[in-house]
């Protein structure tokens, strides 16, 4: 098991399968794309370099992997890689967060591959808004996508970023909808990234005014898994589906992290917002799962007790899908 020197042991990992996204979400890539990059020359790690990576991984004792993006779903080969990943020994759950494009006509062939979990970006219930936020009209397949998956028994959440000028009005819709919908929802709060600082500056809000505005409402906290994500979740007896608060500004954010991150470049990154990565991707190319797995013991004494997002400082991250969040 991998575990590093503040004791916090690492069963997860995130990877990255291309750092481009086909939306303009206004505080992840107002400019879309991504990195500079264009979808020919980015040199994602291909099929039989992630079934090396996560073999070198699932031998440190990580059983779930999810994959991100950028916008994962613009692979083409996006069903061999769940699948590469499924086949792995010892993976036991296999998750993706996607921003829902192409959603509908895709996850049946995602659930074939092996798909366990999803999580979906959805930052509004009002189609004009949502296409304000995003730059794409796709709030209907997006929902539709999240139906379908639902009828298929995928366990599936959805992420909605809190954004003062945008979707904070909105905000009774989405309870509304939880009502109805067996999701979990999770507000999240807005991270400052190197690219975001003005827009977060007008559009941050804080998780702890929307937590007493919950409690007031009558929900009540899920007692936390020992394994349990970033996410504090709350249930009420009223409603179908389940509110949760994703608040990376609290202070013990960081004390339960139980994750790491790869690039789409084969980068590994001990910490959302710090180190540029160390490349491995002559090692992955390579082949020898067993010398990977050696070296990423090595690199994990280099983890951090937690993010500077209190001060201001936001690392090498210059926005989310440089990494997949
Ligand atoms: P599960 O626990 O597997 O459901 O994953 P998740 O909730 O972390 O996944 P998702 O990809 O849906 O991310 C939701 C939000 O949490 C995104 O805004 C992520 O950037 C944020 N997040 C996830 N992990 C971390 C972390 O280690 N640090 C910080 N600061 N934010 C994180
Ligand atoms: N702050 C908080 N969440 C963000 N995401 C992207 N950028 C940010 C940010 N700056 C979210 C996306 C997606 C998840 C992977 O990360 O909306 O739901
Ligand atoms: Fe793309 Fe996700 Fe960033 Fe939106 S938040 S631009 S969907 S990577």
């Amino acid at each position: 098991m991998l575990q590093d020197s503040y004791g916090r042991r690492f069963y997860y990992l995130r990877l990255s399968v291309t750092d481009i996204c086909n939306f303009r979400c206004n505080y992840c890539l107002p400019d879309g794309i991504g990195c500079g990059r264009s979808l020919e020359g980015e040199n994602p790690l291909t099929v039989a370099e992630v079934d090396t990576v996560i073999r070198a991984f699932a031998s440190l004792g990580t059983e779930k992997v999810r994959l991100t993006g950028g916008e994962p779903s613009l692979r083409r080969d996006l069903d061999s890689l769940i699948a590469a990943v499924n086949d792995c020994d010892g993976i036991r759950r296999v998750a993706i967060t996607t921003n829902g494009y192409r959603l509908p006509s895709q996850i049946d062939g995602w659930h074939a591959a092996g798909l366990d979990q999803l999580n979906v970006s959805v930052d509004s219930l009002d189609p004009a808004q949502f296409r304000r936020i995003t730059g794409h009209d796709r709030l209907d397949r997006a929902l539709a996508g999240i139906d379908r998956a639902l009828e298929l028994g995928i366990q599936t959440k959805v992420n909605a970023v809190l954004l003062r000028q945008h979707n904070l009005a909105g905000f009774e819709q989405f309870l509304d909808w939880v009502r109805q919908t067996p999701v979990t929802l999770r507000f999240i709060e807005l991270m400052r990234t190197g690219d975001n600082r003005e827009f977060f500056a007008s559009n941050h809000v804080s998780g702890t005014d929307i937590e007493s505005r919950l409690v007031k409402d009558g929900w009540q906290q899920v007692v936390r898994a020992r394994d349990a994500g970033p996410a504090r979740e709350y249930f009420h007896p009223d409603y179908a589906g389940r509110v949760g608060l994703i608040t990376p500004y609290s202070s013990d954010f960081c004390a339960s992290c139980n994750r790491l991150r790869m690039s789409a470049q084969g980068k590994l990154h001990l910490c959302l917002f710090a180190d540029a990565g160390f490349d491995l991707r002559r090692e992955i190319a390579a082949g020898d799962a067993e010398a990977l797995a050696q070296h990423i013991r090595e690199l994990i004494g280099g983890k951090n007790a937690g993010h500077e997002l209190q001060r201001g400082l936001t690392g090498a991250t210059r926005n989310l899908a440089m990494l997949g969040g």
